[in-house]
Order: C-alpha cells, then sequence, then structure tokens
C-alpha cells in the first residue's frame, strides 16, 4: 500500500486495529433530522471521543471547526431524498478535487445490492475506486438498504460488503445483524458496524456492538444511536470502551450510568 493510502487509513483506524466513526451525513437525503437540526451544535460536545467524522462536504464547511476536526470521511454519493421515488438512485456528487482540498481521510459513497439501481451504485464505486487510488485516498463503501431496513440478514450483508471489497473498497460500513461472522468472514477488507434507526434501550446498542466486535468488525459508524440519545457523550464512552478496551457489555452500562451523572 503506498504511503499516502496508509497513512490516510492510520489517521481514521488507531493503534489498536479499530475505531469508532461518528456519522452525520444523514441530512443528505433525511434533510434537517431529528437532533441533527443544527449539526455543529449536536456534534461540539462529541468531537473528542470520535476517531472519524462522516460527512458531506457542505455540513463539513459550514458546521466544523478546522481548527478542531476529527479526521474526515467524506460522504461523495447522493441524489435522492426521502421523498423521492427511490433512494437507490444515487450518483457521485463530489468531485475527488473537493475532496483533496478538504484534506479528507478517506471518501465514502452507498451500494445498493440487489436494487433496480444495483448497476449504477456499483459502477460508481468502481469509479470512485479508480480516482482514490490515483491519490491515495481509500474508498469506505456503505451497503445501503433505502427504507427496506428488513433486509438486514447474514446472508445479504455478506453478499453486499463481499461486493464492495472486490471492488476495491479499504473499508466496508455495514449493519450488524445475527450471525454477524459470517458477514465479516466473507469480507477480505475491514467492516465497520452502523447501528440504523434508534434502539429502546443503549443497552441494546452495547449488546449489538459488543457481539459484533467480537465476531470480527474493527469498530463502528453509528450515528443516531449516538446523537438522538439524552447522553450522547456518557453512549460514546461507554462504546469506545468496547471498542477500544475490550469492555464489556455490564462494564458498558456501568460507564454509561456513571457519566449519564456527571
Ligand atoms: C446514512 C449513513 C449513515 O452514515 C449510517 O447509516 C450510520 O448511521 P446510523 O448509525 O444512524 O444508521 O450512511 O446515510
Amino acid at each position: 500500500m503506498d504511503w499516502g493510502m496508509k497513512n490516510r487509513l492510520s489517521r481514521l483506524i488507531q493503534s489498536d486495529g479499530r475505531c469508532m466513526f461518528l456519522p452525520i451525513d444523514h441530512g443528505y437525503f433525511q434533510g434537517p433530522t431529528r437532533k441533527l437540526e443544527r449539526p455543529g451544535e449536536t456534534i461540539a460536545p462529541l468531537i473528542p471521543y470520535a476517531d472519524g467524522l462522516f460527512v458531506t462536504r457542505g455540513v463539513l464547511r459550514a458546521c466544523v471547526d478546522p481548527d478542531n476536526a476529527p479526521p474526515v470521511i467524506l460522504r461523495v454519493s447522493g441524489g435522492t431524498s426521502i421523498i423521492g421515488k427511490d433512494l437507490s438512485h444515487e450518483s457521485l456528487v463530489t468531485s475527488i478535487e473537493d475532496a483533496i482540498r478538504l484534506n479528507v481521510s478517506a471518501v465514502g459513497m452507498s451500494i445498493f445490492v440487489g436494487s433496480d439501481y444495483e448497476y449504477d451504485s456499483l459502477v460508481n464505486l468502481g469509479t470512485l475506486v479508480d480516482d482514490c487510488e490515483t491519490y491515495g485516498i481509500p474508498v469506505m463503501a456503505v451497503t445501503a438498504v433505502g427504507k427496506e431496513l428488513e433486509k438486514r440478514d447474514a446472508r445479504y450483508l455478506s453478499l453486499c460488503c463481499r461486493i464492495a471489497a472486490e471492488f476495491g473498497a479499504k473499508v466496508v460500513k455495514t449493519y450488524w445483524c445475527e450471525n454477524f461472522e459470517k458477514v465479516t468472514q466473507g469480507c477480505p477488507v475491514p467492516v465497520v458496524m452502523a447501528g440504523g434507526p434508534k434502539c429502546e434501550t443503549e443497552r441494546e446498542v452495547f449488546s449489538f456492538v459488543h457481539d459484533g466486535m467480537e465476531k470480527g468488525a474493527i469498530g463502528v459508524n453509528l450515528g443516531r444511536n449516538i446523537w438522538q440519545h439524552a447522553h450522547p457523550v456518557a453512549v460514546m464512552k461507554a462504546l469506545r470502551a468496547i471498542i477500544h478496551e475490550k469492555a464489556s457489555v455490564k462494564d458498558a452500562q456501568e460507564i454509561y450510568d456513571q457519566e449519564k451523572k456527571a
């Protein structure tokens, strides 16, 4: 691997081989979703605990202080909205030149395997990997399901993750599911977990993150279950303990309970 590619990846994936990314890119198709109406205010207290920020160029420039920003994974795909016909109909919407201008550590885009626009999203991934290899920028592929959340099982997600890796993604972001080892074992590049819509309790989040880490994930790219929570810093500290200190679910809950009082 070339020096630049390696250096960018090492900013994101910590020396223990693990990572905690904070995605705040949801507005690119959901608009001002709950608790992300003013992204700058929501993320300011969370920035110290994020190993990377997954964000669009618009929110990055408007809401993130360049003097105090964690390494950035720039979302470069889009073109649909929650009220449009089909969330899978995305294109590449940000140039590699702008990604370089923003000094990003990686770029990220969604693929929609099994959708009407499967072909387009996979060809876009190939194009993005070609451009990024030229400049030593890692690509994170997002295995997106649009509104079809029920698709998230090991058979489907292992197919998506493997295809993303075959196309040259350096990291794949997918959902946790039952039998998650099938997903990580079939994917030759590191896998990080997204959270999906907010869970009822923080303990559910600690449990699936712990299970996914035990089964081969290297970390998370977890958004709503953090910043839509009433105590996001406490959740982040507990999750960091699972990811970086191999804490148990019980330990994480104790950290959360303690931090919540602070
Ligand atoms: C949204 C994304 C998010 O980055 C991803 O889904 C993770 O966020 P959450 O944990 O809220 O699902 O790709 O477009």
